[in-house]
């Protein structure tokens, strides 16, 4: 563990509660057995339930990064990669290597948003779509239900959504999957769910990406998958969660602006945020506070940090003062 406040990794910072620990740990007692196949069908079904789809459409894999990983290798090849820039990198960074071409959309300042016309566009030939719905690092809500069914329906495209942040936006397109082939979302328990050190990530899947994976992603780590059903079981403990991060969310925002700084307004557990000292995250560092430098995405001055408990939020704060009152008050950015 670092030492530290750690809101660099968009993570939960609320440990699972004890019957989701308890559950992975009566695990390791079977840990020379593989993960026997009802408990691979059993967190399909949970999944399913949960997302309010039919079980088959579900695929769980070791992360959601991995998985949309697995879909670049799967179907980029002799396709165009079509993304948002800036966007989740790992999977810009795999879409760069294994895509026949790889297509970036740069989304329109002030507010980040993504131009539907040149995204559809590009759609001439064949492509694979894939946008985080919220984006990170903006925290912005990209697609709509109308952009999201004409994506689907141009010629030879596919289209995934990656909805990591689901439980904090609220929007989702779960219910466009069964009538559409080329449509994939990515899910993940990682982020609400804070399960980030099991790695639990899911597709809910269209016909044409569920004929490419194979059964391989089934045998996940006995206890990842234990503490997962357990937390699918009792997903109230993760609601709350997600209501009191909401809840600090918007705590911190008001506190960052009367601070001077640009708060960009967030469907994620993670805010945004731009000031006019470009060595901020180093400096938030040396004070003992991590978050993460996007400046090379979006250029300088720019943070994101994830909202932490109460008392990481504040601890961000009286650094970030403490580095504003060193440099004297800032002005916002036009
Ligand atoms: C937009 C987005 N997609 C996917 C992921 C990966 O999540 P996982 O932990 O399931 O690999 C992240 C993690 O930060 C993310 O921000």
């Amino acid at each position: 563990m670092s030492e530290g406040i750690e809101l660099d990794l968009n993570e939960m910072p609320y440990p699972p509660p004890q019957n989701v620990i308890q559950a992975a740990r009566d695990s390791l007692e079977y840990l020379n057995r593989y993960t026997e196949l009802s408990a691979i069908r059993r967190i399909r079904e949970l999944l399913a339930d949960y997302a309010g789809v039919a079980g088959e459409q579900i695929v769980i894999g070791p992360g959601s990064d991995l998985l949309l990983r697995e879909i670049v290798l799967c179907f980029a090849a002799g396709r165009k990669a079509v993304m948002a820039s800036p966007t989740f990198l790992p999977t810009v960074q795999v879409a760069r290597r294994f895509a026949g071409q790889l297509v970036s959309i740069r989304l329109s300042q002030p507010e980040f948003s993504l131009a539907k016309e040149p995204l559809l566009e590009e759609l001439t030939e064949p492509s694979l779509v894939i946008i985080d719905n919220p984006n990170n690092p903006t925290g912005r809500l990209l697609l709509d239900r109308e952009t999201v069914e004409n994506i689907l329906d141009m010629p030879d495209t596919l289209l995934v959504v990656d909805e990591a942040y689901f439980e904090f936006s609220g929007l989702t397109f779960a219910e466009l999957v069964a009538e559409h082939a080329n449509l994939a979302l990515a899910r993940t328990l990682d982020k609400a769910f804070g399960l980030a050190g099991a790695r639990i990530g899911y597709l809910i899947a269209g016909q044409t990406f569920l004929d490419a994976f194979s059964t391989s992603f089934a045998f996940l780590p006995q206890p990842s998958l234990q503490a997962a059903t357990e937390a699918l079981l009792h997903p109230g403990y993760m609601w709350k969660n997600v209501q009191s991060i909401m809840y600090e969310r918007e705590g911190l925002c008001r506190e960052l602006e009367i601070l001077g700084a640009v708060v960009f307004q967030s469907s994620t557990n993670f805010l945004l945020v731009r000031s006019k000292t470009p060595s901020l995250a180093d400096e938030l560092r040396d004070r003992g506070v991590l978050v993460m430098d996007v400046s090379n995405q979006l250029g300088p001055g720019f943070i994101r940090l994830a909202v932490g408990t109460p008392e990481d939020n504040d601890a961000f704060i009286r650094a970030y003062r403490s580095i504003m009152e060193r440099k004297g008050q800032e002005t916002i950015y036009e």
